[in-house]
C-alpha cells in the first residue's frame, strides 16, 4: 500500500520540476495520501547521496530528453544514487518537440534496475530550452490537466495492486543519441560550446554559477566555463540581465534547423 508520494527531478530549466510536481500531487491527491519530500537532482550536490526509497513509497521520477536519450551526464548519477527497494515509480520525461526517442524507455530501465517498479511513464511536449519557439508556453493548463488526469489513473493502477509495466514507445536497450544536424542537413558539432558573457551586461550576481547542474560556472569568474556544459540552458535562462547566449556557428545552425523543421503537433505519450 502506498504510503507517500515522492517527487524527483532534473531540471535545469524548470519543465521537468512543473510535470513532476503536478503528477506526483494529482497521485497523492488521489491515493488519499501525503505528497512526500521533494528531491531536486539538479545542483550537483543533491547527485552526491544516495535516495533510498521502499515498498510503501511512490515516486514520480523526471528528467528532460537530449538527443532522444536521458541526458548522458545524468543517467549515471540516477543508477548510481536511486535505490527503489520495491517502490513504485512514475517515470516522466520532458521533450521540446522534436522527439523523446528513447529517452523513456531508458529511464524506466534505470528504474527497474535500481529496484522500482514502473507501472506508468509519460513523456510530455514542453517548450524547447534553446528553440524556444518551439512548444512555446508548455506545459500549458491543458497540458497540465492531461497530466493530472494520467496521475490519477496511474493511482488507480498503483492502488489496484498491478504494479505491471506497460509498453513504452522507444527502443529497450536504448539505441544511439540522435546527432544534431545543422541546417545544411550535415551534423552540427557543437559539443565543445560553451555560453558567453557580454562583460558590460553581467552584474556578477551569481545566479548563473548557482544554477549550472554540472558546477562549471565559478561564481567569482562567471565569464569562465571550467569543466562539462552540457548546454542545458539554465544560466542563459536564469540570467536576470540577460548576459550569457551562444554564439557558436554550429549551435545556432542546429537550432535553426530545429525551428524549421520541428514546429509541427508532436503528442505527448501516457503509458498505462
Ligand atoms: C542539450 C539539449 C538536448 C535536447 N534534445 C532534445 C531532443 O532530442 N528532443 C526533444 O524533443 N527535445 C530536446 N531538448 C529539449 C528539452 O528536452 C526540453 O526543453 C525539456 O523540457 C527541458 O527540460 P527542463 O526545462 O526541465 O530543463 C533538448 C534540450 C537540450 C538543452
Amino acid at each position: 500500500m502506498v504510503e507517500r508520494v515522492c517527487a524527483v527531478w532534473f531540471s535545469p530549466c524548470g519543465n521537468v520540476e512543473k510535470i513532476v510536481r503536478t503528477v506526483a500531487e494529482a497521485a497523492a491527491d488521489a491515493l488519499g495520501v501525503p505528497a512526500g519530500p521533494t528531491v531536486d537532482l539538479t545542483p550537483p550536490a543533491a547527485r552526491t547521496r544516495e535516495y533510498v526509497f521502499g515498498p510503501g513509497d511512490l515516486a514520480v521520477v523526471g528528467t528532460p530528453v537530449y538527443a532522444g536519450r536521458v541526458p548522458n551526464k545524468l543517467a549515471p548519477d540516477l543508477a548510481r544514487i536511486l535505490r527503489g527497494n520495491g517502490a513504485a515509480a512514475i517515470a516522466a520525461v520532458s521533450f521540446g518537440n522534436r522527439s523523446f526517442g528513447d529517452a523513456l524507455t531508458e529511464l524506466a530501465g534505470i528504474l527497474r534496475a535500481n529496484g522500482f517498479a514502473v507501472p506508468a511513464a509519460a513523456a510530455v511536449v514542453s517548450q524547447h530550452s534553446f528553440a524556444q519557439a518551439l512548444a512555446a508556453g508548455r506545459p500549458d493548463a491543458a497540458d497540465l490537466e492531461e497530466l493530472r488526469a494520467f496521475a490519477r489513473r496511474a493511482a488507480e493502477k498503483v492502488r489496484s495492486g498491478c504494479l505491471a509495466g506497460p509498453a513504452i514507445p522507444g527502443s529497450d536497450p536504448p539505441g544511439p543519441y540522435y546527432t544534431p544536424l545543422g541546417t545544411d542537413g550535415q551534423p552540427a558539432r557543437f559539443l565543445k560550446a560553451l555560453p558567453e558573457t557580454d562583460a558590460a551586461l553581467c552584474t556578477r550576481c551569481g545566479i548563473c554559477a548557482a544554477a549550472c547542474p554540472m558546477g562549471s560556472i565559478p561564481p567569482e569568474a562567471p565569464s569562465e566555463t571550467r569543466g562539462i556544459c552540457i548546454k542545458c540552458q539554465a544560466c542563459i535562462r536564469k540570467c536576470p540581465a540577460g548576459a550569457r547566449r551562444f554564439t557558436d556557428p554550429a549551435f545556432l545552425s542546429h537550432r535553426e534547423m530545429l525551428l524549421r523543421t520541428c514546429s509541427g503537433p508532436v503528442p505527448s505519450a501516457f503509458c498505462l
